[in-house]
């Protein structure tokens, strides 16, 4: 067995069927393999030096981009909406419209600041958003054996691409679903693209994006990283998958999730900030 699994952040509920879905995985190769994870809070960090850490909406939140006023706004509805998305108390279909409110009224007050493209990198510069420890080996590893990346994530796909792209890992493989900017000739924001990604219409998203899958419909078996219930349906578009292995990152409010985490993913990392766990099994697959 891969020696990061017996970790004290590790938890399963069947280590068993965990080390035989991992061979399996290995039996078939890199080549019948594809990664698909979630973004914040996923591959980037949830606390670093004892701080909490931003999400791509949090990375917006500078003077340089938003008013004071904006920013108290946008204060507000996250202490109001993020104890619900992780309630454990309320279920997915009493808390969707809720999310869907809080996205929503988000990008709204986004859309009003006038955000300039022009002045992205310079705030994810200085934002305090750090993809966890490990992530260079993670995306090199994954580059190398041309593993397709799928990024999906219910933030800014504009943010996300530039901390990857500043972290120097936006390798060719990687593919992004996520909610885009969009920017008038001058280079402002006028709206957001498309249909809206929350936490919990992944499913949805997956399946508009078939033509994606479409493509990857040699590669049955999916690696699953997420730290939501709602990223367990990214995979939802595969192509006739063979095997699954759902890595759940258990942040905030552990004991009283963990239960749901563990029927949910396969394992479940509690306040682990490292990418080791999957690097192992990438590395004893690949
Ligand atoms: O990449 P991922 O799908 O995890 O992005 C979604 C995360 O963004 C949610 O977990 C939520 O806490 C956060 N969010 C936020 N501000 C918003 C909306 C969502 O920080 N306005
Ligand atoms: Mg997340």
């Amino acid at each position: 067995m891969i020696p990061e699994l017996t970790r004290p952040s590790v938890y399963m509920r069947d280590s068993k069927r965990v080390e035989g879905i991992i061979q399996a995985m290995q039996q078939s190769g890199s080549n019948s393999l594809q990664v698909i994870s979630d973004f914040d809070m996923t591959l980037t960090r949830f606390t670093y030096n004892g701080k909490r850490c931003p999400t791509c909406h949090n990375i917006l939140d500078n003077r340089k981009l938003i008013s004071e006023e904006c920013k108290e706004k946008l204060k507000d509805l996250l202490n109001t909406y993020y104890p619900i998305e992780i309630n454990s108390g309320l279920s997915a279909e009493e808390k969707l419209p809720l999310m869907v409110e809080w996205w929503t009224k988000a990008h709204a007050l986004l859309v009003q600041q006038k955000i300039r493209k022009d002045l992205l990198s310079l705030v994810v510069r200085e934002s305090g958003a750090v993809l966890r420890e490990g992530y260079q080996l993670f995306f090199d590893c994954l580059q190398e054996h041309d593993i397709p990346l799928l990024i999906f994530s219910a933030g800014i796909g504009d943010v996300l691409e530039e901390v990857i792209r500043q972290a120097g890992v936006f390798h060719p493989n990687v593919k992004v679903f996520s909610n885009y900017m969009d920017f008038d000739e001058s280079g402002t924001l006028q709206a957001f693209k498309g249909q809206l990604i929350h936490i919990y219409n992944k499913r949805e998203g997956a399946l508009l994006n078939a033509g994606h899958f479409q493509a990857l419909r040699a590669r049955r078996n999916v690696l699953l990283l997420g730290d939501s219930l709602g990223d367990l349906t990214m995979a939802d578009g595969v192509y006739r998958m063979q095997n699954i292995l759902k890595i759940g990152f258990l942040n905030d409010k552990v004991e009283e999730r963990k239960e749901s985490y563990l029927k949910a993913y396969d394992i479940v990392l509690e306040q682990d900030e490292t990418m080791n766990v999957a690097n192992a099994i990438l590395l004893h697959i690949t």
